[in-house]
């Protein structure tokens, strides 16, 4: 059966605008996570606390994150990947962090410069902290189906590295298909060795990439399996910095009209939410590749 109602976890201000070309004035990364919370969204991922030369793009979190943190009734996690990053999340009151590891070693130095082993060395200091602080610590595992460099990436491997999160305190897990070549079967092999593992099934959420159209067949599948946490983005936006061939997230209004359709509830209105993606398409000066987005917006 499919669950009566779905978390959203909402990336586009993150995974999304990390990777635009052009910076995005701070007011505008601030009205969009305003719109975004209007819409009915209530975990919005806001911005990322990283080395400001590896991510320029989300180089202003100190200036964006007290503009949005007193939006009532929203959560803002943001991503921190070492101390550093977490002392500045602290500072500005941010309630939420997430960490983020690989699966793959590639990928691990591509965009940690570490090791595997060295980027869970690096974290476990991060989410005990963070727990000490009371503190919600999501743990995101990239290239969890296949990686660029790498190709096909094994299950075992992508649940030792899982089961690794975890086990530093993480209170979530969120399945990355960071260049989007999954399909469903694979993400149901995913989650049953997960299972399997004893990993309980409402600690995990999925994030997909669209790159091969396979988002929405991946999280139906996902859905199937008991998931009911789906990372997505406003509009389709997204990539990553660090991850060739990576394409925008799952869009979040496709994700709302598979849900609405299926009955399943999400406390988003999805006429505001396109409203909001297609508002941020004129100051990106080019359209949302979200197929929902265009049906509905008139042009
Ligand atoms: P490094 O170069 O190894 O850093 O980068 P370091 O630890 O050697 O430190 C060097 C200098 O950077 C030091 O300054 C630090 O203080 C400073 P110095 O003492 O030389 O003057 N520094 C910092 N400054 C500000 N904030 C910080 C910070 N950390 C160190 N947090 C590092 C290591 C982890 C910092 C770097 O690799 C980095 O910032 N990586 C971030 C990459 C990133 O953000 N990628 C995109 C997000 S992941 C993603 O998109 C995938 C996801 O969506 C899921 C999926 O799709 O799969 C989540
Ligand atoms: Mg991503």
């Amino acid at each position: 059966g499919l669950p009566p109602r779905v978390r959203i976890h909402e990336v586009g201000a993150r995974d999304g605008l990390q990777n635009e070309k052009a910076t995005v004035p701070t007011e505008v990364k601030a009205e969009f996570i305003r719109r975004l919370a209007a819409s009915g969204l209530t975990t919005i991922e806001a911005t990322s606390f990283v080395h400001p030369k590896w991510v320029p793009q989300l180089a202003d979190a100190e200036a964006l994150f007290p503009q949005v943190s007193d939006i009532e009734g929203v959560h803002l996690p943001v991503l921190v990947p070492n101390e550093r990053g977490l002392d500045r999340a602290l500072d500005l009151g941010a309630r939420r962090i997430a960490v983020f590891g690989s699966a793959t070693e590639t990928f691990a130095q591509k965009n940690l410069n570490r090791t595997v082993a060295e980027s869970l060395a690096m974290f476990e200091p991060v989410v005990t902290r963070a727990k000490d602080a009371k503190v919600h610590v999501r743990g995101y595992l990239s290239m969890c189906f296949g990686d660029p460099w790498e190709g096909a990436v094994p299950v075992p491997q992508v649940v030792a590295t899982a089961k690794a999160l975890l086990d530093l305190g993480c209170d979530e897990l969120s399945l990355g298909d960071t260049i989007g070549v999954a399909t469903p079967g694979h993400v149901q092999a995913l989650l049953s060795a997960l299972n399997d593992e004893g990993v309980p099934t409402d600690t995990i959420g999925v994030h997909f990439h669209d790159t091969y159209g396979q988002a929405l067949s991946n999280t139906l599948a996902a859905l199937q399996r008991g998931v009911t946490t789906v990372d997505a983005s406003a509009g389709g936006l997204g990539g990553c910095p660090y991850a060739k061939s990576a394409t925008g997230n799952l869009a979040t209004e496709d994700l709302v009209w598979m849900l609405d359709g299926l009955g399943i509830e999400t406390g988003v209105d999805l006429a505001a939410l396109t409203a909001t993606s297609v508002w941020l398409a004129e100051q990106l000066g080019r359209p949302s590749p979200s197929r929902t987005v265009r049906a509905l917006s008139p042009t």
